[in-house]
């Protein structure tokens, strides 16, 4: 727990977020949208780096305290890394070898997962990659794999949900210097911008609140995109490139714009699709991304919306977030916009997967996948190298879950055996489950074998990871078996 709402709230600070946290309640949740988007939107910083005579690329990261002010007037704890909230943009080529020099600052172990990313397990910062207090940690892999929006955030055991809602969060942007110019607007921080939205909960002392959530976790009633709320973008360009994080730890987010417009959708989680998608709607769980391209209209301003997103047959919608809209972003346009190349009509050329050898199936009930709860010490599967998996995962609740897998970018086969919609249909690594459905996916482990290090597969509500419903996964080499180092409990 962050702050407990028991404590006792001062008056005046109280008087100032009485509209957010009124409605605060246990289930109903509610989105409080402020009356004007009148603050600038603020880019995260591109990460500085060196690149040393072997060509290693070299970041740092620190994990830091610090305080944001999402409130007029209210100083709230939060934590960021190299900052008070959230953290630069990592940005790499495919071919480069990286490294980041994670640094913890915090009064806990924390540690960094680089969501989305293909590399070795001990690079991977899940739950067996600790950074503890005044620790530095150094990953290092070669980035191989097609041009990406990917994202890092902490993955601490049983701490993911609150170190992620306080505020540890950043984009990883991947290049392919070999792709083509499919004329996509790539001007970092003028037209081509990534947006992390994110909703949280203030108590009455203007503290984070994890508290009081339901069955899905908090869904706050402050929305943020990139930490602040009620922003606005000025789009100098005819088109703009957003990329857009469902950064929250619960809420699914459908994304559309106030006049209903229609946009391209050229990239899921994983890469670009094969073809733009044109869509009114983009609808995001959490840890899922996607690229959109929208055109605007000189001196036009817009806003980007959320739109009660389609949950599939849960129960208690209304406290699932399925009822709420609320504004997220304003667009607004110059009256002189530079003009932006055509989109093409083709965007990438997806891989043709082989036939699956394996077939696995991952029940997911309550916290639970197959019955068991996540146990550090136990291997829920065991991958060879070069295999391609097919992987039947259902949701057997009646309500929300996602599932997303380390190391691989997977494709959906089938939902219920029909072919998954267009903005499905590229490289995914995590994807939305709406109950009593089954997701086939398919998923090639290349390479990176490991028998001592585990991969995890999860929810990505992040307190129903943090609660158990998470497994792991260790590649060996063809005929090689799993031998997981124990791992120390502290
Ligand atoms: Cu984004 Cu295992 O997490
Ligand atoms: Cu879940």
């Amino acid at each position: 727990m962050i702050r407990s709402r028991a404590a006792a709230g001062v008056a005046v600070v109280a008087l100032v977020v009485a509209g957010l946290s009124a409605c605060g309640g246990v289930s109903v949740s509610r989105v409080d949208v402020p009356e004007t988007f009148d603050a600038p939107l603020p880019v995260p910083p591109l990460a500085p780096s060196t690149v040393d005579a072997d060509g290693t690329r070299t970041f740092s990261l620190t994990a830091q305290e610090g305080t944001t002010r999402f409130v007029p007037g209210v100083d709230t704890p939060t934590w960021g890394f190299d900052g008070d909230l959230l953290g630069p943009t990592l940005r790499a080529s495919r071919g480069e070898q990286v490294a980041v020099e994670v640094r913890n600052t915090l009064p806990e172990a924390t540690s960094v997962h680089w969501h989305g990313m293909h590399l070795p397990a001990a690079m991977d910062g899940g739950p067996h990659q600790p950074v503890e207090p005044g620790a530095t940690w150094r990953p290092t892999w070669r980035v191989d794999q097609p041009a990406a929006t990917l994202w890092y955030h902490p993955h601490p055991h049983g701490r993911t949900e609150e170190h992620v809602y306080r505020g540890l969060a950043g984009f990883f942007l991947l290049d392919d210097p070999a792709a083509a110019d499919v004329g996509l607007p790539d001007e970092y921080g003028v037209d081509d911008v990534p947006v992390v939205v994110q909703d949280r909960k203030l108590d009455a002392d203007g503290d984070l609140d994890l508290s009081g959530g339901g069955e899905l976790g908090v869904l706050g009633s402050l929305v943020t995109a990139n930490g602040v709320r009620g922003a606005y973008l000025e789009a100098t360009t005819q088109r703009v490139r957003l990329r857009l994080l469902n950064g929250s730890t619960a809420r699914t987010y459908a994304f559309g714009f106030a006049d209903d417009r229609e946009v391209l959708q050229v990239a899921s989680d994983g890469g670009l699709l094969p073809a733009p998608v044109p869509t009114t709607r983009v609808q995001l769980s959490p840890g899922e991304r996607a690229e959109v391209v929208v055109t605007v209209s000189p001196g036009e301003r817009v806003r980007l919306r959320s739109y009660p997103p389609d949950l599939g047959r849960v129960v208690a919608a209304f406290a699932m977030g399925a009822n709420d809209t609320f504004d997220v972003l304003e667009l607004r346009a110059a009256q002189d916009l530079a003009p932006s190349p055509p989109v093409a009509g083709a965007l990438t050329t997806l891989e043709p997967l082989p036939e699956a050898t394996v077939t696995r199936t991952f029940d997911l009930q309550g916290r639970q996948i197959n019955g068991r709860r996540m146990d550090m010490d136990r291997v829920d599967a065991t991958v060879e190298k070069g295999a391609t998996e097919l992987w039947e995962v259902r949701n057997l609740d009646l309500f929300p879950h996602n599932f997303h897998v380390h190391d691989v970018q997977f494709r959906v086969l089938d939902i219920d055996g029909e072919a998954p919609p267009p903005a499905l249909a590229g490289a995914k690594d995590t994807v939305y489950l709406e109950p009593r459905r089954t997701y086939r996916l398919v998923m090639r482990f290349e390479d990176h074998a490991d028998p001592t290090t585990p991969y995890m597969f999860h929810c990505h509500l992040l307190l129903h990871e943090d609660e158990g419903l998470m497994g792991q996964l260790v590649v060996v080499e063809p005929g090689g078996t799993a031998a997981p180092a124990p791992h120390d409990h502290h």
